[in-house]
């Protein structure tokens, strides 16, 4: 199944009428979409990517270009349209009307950034960058660790200020570094060195190409897979025994998930999550800047031994620089593959949370609304183009090589407090050194400052923390020695969620956090389900109120957790409830 046409394939329907109904594509509309698609296979789950090859060519999405692409790929314009006007990255325009500036400023403004100061940037971006410029804001790009973050178009820039972002848009310096110029790309010129003390630190050296990961054995264990060296039953075993569980926030264990994958019949696909969309989340990026084929050698194992023919990594829109570096590294290893390889195909985010939910992110690579499916069936039944499907966060995988070279008694020896393994903990917020920290799981967050991020910023005394973005709920500072992983922090209300954690200070109120929070639930909800959709508006407004309605908030907040269809429902309110459980004198 290495040929693009195998069995894991999409299961088209042809929607293809012989006359189309409803508005006619003008002929120069049609040839622009032509050209623009080339010969691309039609495919519906293009529909996103050609979007954006719209999107990129010309700054928006004219209703002319639309009514064309949905002629050209024989879809009902509705269709093509509800997809487009579902993600915040697309501009749908009417024909005649202006296309949005040709320049587009986000200044992102979650929780960290807040913390940072986006919120005086946003004030006086427009006045100063004028009419040329459009300036939005942004739900968290995944650089908290460099807050306040934003992006100039698509250059992204840390820490920052008024003056960073005047100049890139004076030299309308618009594409991320690593992406500008493919002939002379050097990832290690853009990423930072990482800084990561402790027992982990070997694992994620500076930038690891092609050439040096295959020169350090790179590859070689998926090689010997394939040839059969290795047994499946004994790598799932090893999975199991090293207690690696999902990193994408759910803790799923990951060697289980193998063997349920393994068990279903063919065909199958795997498909890979890196939309890191969770407020306070960065760690899958620093990975992928750093060494991206550990994670592609992981999928590829994890996808033999679940038996998936066919691999679908989907990348949040934000990081253009891994857009670029893993094209670029996908392209090598196919033009040398050091062994057969499964069909692996990229796919590009377009600016929504949910995506990173796993039904949602696989609606998404069909080329649909990224709208979480009910479930049973389960994705692992059910899931991309209707195939069983081994769905996995990068991190998780990014393992996989290192768990079975070295031994699952490698992974399960790290651990404090009584937990076993390693958490790659993204901090921010008001500490001296916030970054990705690894560490060992159970460690606590008091442990966490101290040891890794250099203390509290200076005029800074520790007040509360996210254990686990967004959804992980909100702890005080009294509750600083509780072991931080899967299972610990549930009894209190909270999760670990993709371990990011977000230091407050006496200078910050849990309040305004969980307002923060909620504002960005608010405009991620999908929209599908009542108690979300209207849930988390009404909670926001609420929260706006200088003195909160606490039984009023209770009863919507329990509402949301037992009626929502997705994890994004169910989680919005734990901030509201730690505020009302631990923070009682901010709001009495
Ligand atoms: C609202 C929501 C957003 C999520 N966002 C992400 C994400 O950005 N990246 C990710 O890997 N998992 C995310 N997840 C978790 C996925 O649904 C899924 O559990 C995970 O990708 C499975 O892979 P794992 O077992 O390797 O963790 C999200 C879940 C929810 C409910
Ligand atoms: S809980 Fe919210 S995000 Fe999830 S499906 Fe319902 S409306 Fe969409
Ligand atoms: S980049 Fe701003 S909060 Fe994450």
């Amino acid at each position: 199944m290495n040929d693009g046409a195998g069995a894991a394939t999409p299961a088209r329907k042809s929607k293809v009428r012989a006359t189309l109904k409803g508005r006619q594509p003008k002929p120069q509309a049609r040839a622009e979409v032509r050209q623009m698609l080339g010969d691309a296979p039609r495919r519906r789950d293009l529909l996103i990517e050609f979007l954006h090859r719209i999107q990129d060519r010309y700054g928006a999405l004219s209703d002319g270009h639309l009514v064309a692409l949905a002629a050209e790929m024989g879809l009902a314009m509705t269709e093509v349209y509800e997809v487009a006007t579902f993600y915040h990255h697309f501009d749908v325009v009417k024909d005649g009307a202006a296309a949005p500036p040709a320049v587009t400023v986000r200044v992102c403004d979650s929780l960290s950034c807040e913390l940072a100061g986006a919120k005086a940037l946003l004030d006086k971006l427009p006045k100063l960058l004028g009419k040329d410029v459009r300036v939005l804001h942004a739900p968290c790009i995944g650089r908290c660790e460099q807050a306040p973050a934003a992006t100039v178009h698509q250059h992204p820039v840390p820490h920052a200020t008024v003056e960073k972002i005047q100049a890139l848009v004076k030299a309308r310096d618009l594409s991320h570094p690593a992406a500008r110029d493919r002939a002379t790309f050097a990832p290690e010129s853009f990423i930072e060195p990482l800084d990561t003390p402790g027992p982990g630190s070997t694992v994620s050296p500076a930038y690891v190409g092609y050439d040096t990961y295959r020169k350090a054995g790179g590859y070689r264990l998926i090689a010997e897979c394939l040839a059969g060296a290795h047994d499946a039953e004994a790598l799932i075993q090893k999975m199991e025994h090293s207690g690696l569980r999902g990193l994408g926030g759910a803790g799923f264990p990951t060697g289980r998930k193998w063997r349920i994958v393994r068990a279903e019949a063919q065909p199958k696909v795997a498909a890979l999550n890196i939309d890191e969309g969770e407020p306070g989340t960065f760690k899958d990026r620093v990975y992928l800047e750093r060494d991206p084929h550990r994670f592609l050698e992981g999928m590829l194992i994890a996808a033999w031994a679940a038996q998936a023919g066919a691999c679908y990594i989907y990348l949040r829109d934000e990081y253009h620089g891994c857009r670029a570096l893993l094209e670029r590294e996908l392209a090598r290893l196919k033009a040398d593959p050091p062994c057969a390889l499964p069909v692996i195909e990229l796919r590009r985010g377009a600016g929504a949370y949910i995506c990173g939910e796993e039904s949602a992110m696989i609606e998404s690579i069909e080329g649909k609304r990224g709208m979480p499916r009910l479930r049973p069936p389960y994705v692992a039944q059910v899931g991309l183009f209707g195939y069983p499907t081994l769905e996995h966060n990068f991190e998780t995988v990014y393992w996989v090589r290192d768990i079975l070279e070295k031994g699952p008694e490698w992974f399960a020896g790290f651990g404090r407090n009584g937990r076993k393994g390693l958490r790659s903990f993204s901090v921010s917020g008001r500490v001296k050194k916030p970054g990705m920290h690894l560490a060992s799981a159970g460690i606590t967050v008091r442990e966490l400052i101290d040891e890794y991020c250099g203390g509290m910023l200076d005029g800074h005394r520790f007040y509360a923390y996210l254990p686990g973005g967004a959804s992980g709920g909100i702890l005080p500072a009294t509750m600083a020695d509780i072991p931080l992983d899967f299972d610990t922090l549930n009894q209190h209300g909270c999760l670990i969620g993709s371990a990011a954690v977000v230091i407050l200070s006496d200078q910050d109120r849990a309040t305004d956090a969980a307002r923060n929070l909620l504002a960005f639930f608010k405009e991620e909800s999908c929209g599908q389900c009542t108690p979300c959709r209207v849930g988390t508006a009404k909670a926001l407004a609420l929260m706006q109120q200088p003195k909160w309605d606490a039984p009023l908030l209770q009863e919507l907040s329990q509402a949301m957790m037992d009626a929502s269809i997705c994890g994004l429902g169910q989680a919005a309110p734990n901030p509201i409830l730690c505020v009302t459980k631990y923070f009682g004198h901010e709001i009495s």
